[in-house]
């Protein structure tokens, strides 16, 4: 039966089990929030969504309070917004004042939340915060001195990812927020993710940058500066640029590229396909030969790290394919390399990547050959709109572009690796190619598609049962290791993406990305996939001439040298 409330003079409907901030939401009446997120059980600490309940002597937190048949709210009276303001005031009393150096200037809910209370003096005044920068991190930058304790990151690293590395340390006006004994996010469990930049509402989280360091080279004469963009920077970076939610602009991205001075432009979705060609090559090799089962997908540097640190008993379950990133860099540095008559010192190789976990990845020891890095420097989608920004490309006004050949051309089995089940859609293609000498009637294996944490399906191959899950987020992951440890057989193949929904909602991707962006990202990766012709890795030509000319087999000699790696054991706090 449907709850009656009064909110404001006017009569609204709540279903039952409403929290007050539900049901206001739900007949768009705005009531601002700071630590509370969709989905996460309300804690009410940060009071910044008080309303006014009549009969009630202290004002209620929107975001905890159960909506009661009857119940009459004011969300705007004079003593809410004072309270609100007050907040408000208090957090900027101790907050450094340097929003126009902020990574977040423009992008800062606390600036928002000040416009939006219409502060302006400084009432209150306090001892500013003094804390050390954590750049520690290969892949973030920690900013105690602009946390406002709301508290997002440690739930997000808690309860969606299970990783628990960073926490509340010390009491009263002395809280701030910190990893184990101070150490550092490096030397921490932090599996570089970038979750907990995605719900920060102010500076105090960020990408380690490396534009830098890649305009130093862009200058450099002597330096082949080459690209590569992964599956999903192209229906993300649209928000960024002024396009809505999920537009894919690929073309006009190429084009800006270009301008901005990168010699040669890559498709990531091409590496995708080879990425395919190894692993589905190996899952099969692994059921046909006794091999260890489950397999596990290899191309998340998040859930990588998070199996070395906790799920170490299961590291011979992981494909030893390096991701799509590596791959393409190992390619560019080799084949690419010899063909164009380039020497790979020379060559400076940059990938843009929706993910934080990404500029971890490159620098590990395991992605180079005789010293020399597979990829030099990482991008994400936001510092990729920064660097169109700095060089004043309106992308409006280009014509689009295709990227360079031979590394540039993709099947659509390639571009679905940027949403959650793409990776397993496109190797259950490719294996029932290889299985049966026959492509699938239809392509789609709509079971593992889709937003949710956890899809699971049993696949037929010719006379191969073959059961499959995929996850995301890894406390999901972990709930579905926990069964195969405890004996659970029925899975041949299982896909796990460290960001909830997959790299479209990586945790380099535009800030304030909404779950309706999250969907429409994803459904225009499929409806690439729908349209293009090539909907299977083993029949991107360029793939074809690589093994030709290049790699030989899959699981060859070369792909091992060029396109495998391993995994250990870590040690962390
Ligand atoms: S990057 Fe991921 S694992 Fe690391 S602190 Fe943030 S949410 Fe936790
Ligand atoms: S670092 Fe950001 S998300 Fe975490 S508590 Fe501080 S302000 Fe909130
Ligand atoms: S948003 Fe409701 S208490 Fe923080």
């Amino acid at each position: 039966m449907k709850l009656t409330i009064e909110v404001n003079n006017n009569k609204i409907y709540a279903e039952p089990g409403d929290t007050i901030l539900d049901a206001l939401n739900r007949h768009g009446i705005s009531v601002p929030t700071l630590c509370h997120m969709k989905g996460f059980f309300p804690t009410g600490a940060c009071r910044m969504c008080v309303v006014e309940v009549e009969g009630r002597r202290n004002l209620v937190t929107a975001c905890s309070e159960p909506v009661v048949n009857g119940m009459k709210i004011k969300t705007h009276s004079s003593r809410v917004i004072e309270s609100r303001k007050t907040i408000v005031e208090l957090l900027l009393s101790n907050h450094p004042d340097d929003c126009l150096y902020c990574e977040r200037n423009g992008s800062c809910e606390l600036q928002k939340l000040s416009e939006d209370l219409h502060v302006r003096e400084r009432r209150i005044s306090g001892n500013k915060n003094k804390y050390k920068l954590d750049v520690s991190s290969p892949s973030l930058v920690r900013d105690p001195a602009k946390c406002i304790l709301c508290g997002r990151c440690v739930r997000v690293c808690e309860e969606v990812q299970n990783v628990s590395s960073i926490g509340f340390v010390g009491r009263g006006n002395k809280t701030f927020i910190d990893t184990m004994f101070n150490h550092g996010l490096n030397l921490s469990t932090c599996v570089n993710c970038g979750q907990c930049i995605m719900v920060c509402p102010t500076g105090a989280l960020k990408e380690q940058p490396h534009i830098a360091e890649i305009k130093k080279n862009l200058n450099d004469p002597s330096k082949v500066v080459i690209v590569q963009h992964a599956p999903a920077i192209s229906v993300s970076l649209a928000e960024e640029l002024g396009f809505k939610p999920g537009q894919n602009i690929v073309g006009l991205m190429n084009a800006a590229l270009r301008r901005i001075g990168f010699d040669y432009v890559f498709d990531t979705s091409f590496s995708a396909d080879l990425t395919i060609m190894e692993e589905a090559t190996e899952l099969i090799h692994r059921v046909t030969n006794g091999g260890v089962l489950p397999m596990i997908t290899s191309c998340c540097p998040g859930w990588i790290k998070y199996a070395e640190e906790f799920s170490h008993d299961l590291l011979p379950n992981l494909s030893t394919c390096k991701s799509p990133q590596q791959m393409m860099g190992a390619i560019i540095k080799s084949y690419f390399a010899e063909i164009e008559g380039i020497p790979k010192e020379n060559i400076y190789s940059v990938s843009i990547m929706p993910c934080t976990a990404k500029k971890f990845e490159q620098q590990r020891e395991e992605m180079t050959q005789n010293g020399i890095s597979d990829v030099d420097a990482v991008l994400t989608t936001r510092e990729l709109a920064r660097l169109i920004r700095l060089h004043g490309i309106d992308v409006h006004k280009l014509e689009p572009e295709l990227a360079d050949s031979p590394l540039g051309t993709r099947s659509s089995a390639g571009k679905i690796f940027g949403s959650s089940g793409g990776v397993m859609e496109a190797a259950i293609r490719s294996a029932h190619y290889f299985i049966t000498g026959k492509e699938m009637v239809k392509f789609q294996v709509k079971a593992v598609r889709g937003l949710e944490g956890r899809k699971e399906a049993t696949v037929q191959i010719g006379d191969l049962e073959v059961g499959v899950a995929v996850v995301s987020g890894l406390k999901n992951a972990e709930d579905l290791l926990q069964e195969i440890r405890n004996g659970r057989k029925d899975l041949h193949f299982i896909e796990i993406m460290a960001c909830p929904g997959g790299c479209i909602n990586g945790g380099g991707q535009p800030i304030g990305t909404t779950e309706e962006a999250v969907k429409a990202r994803m459904a225009t990766l499929y409806d690439i996939d729908e349209k293009d012709a090539i909907k299977v890795s083993h029949k991107n030509p360029y793939i074809i001439e690589l093994y030709d000319k290049f790699l030989g087999k899959p699981l060859g000699h070369r792909s091992h040298d060029l396109l495998h790696t391993h995994y250990q054991k870590r040690e962390v706090y």
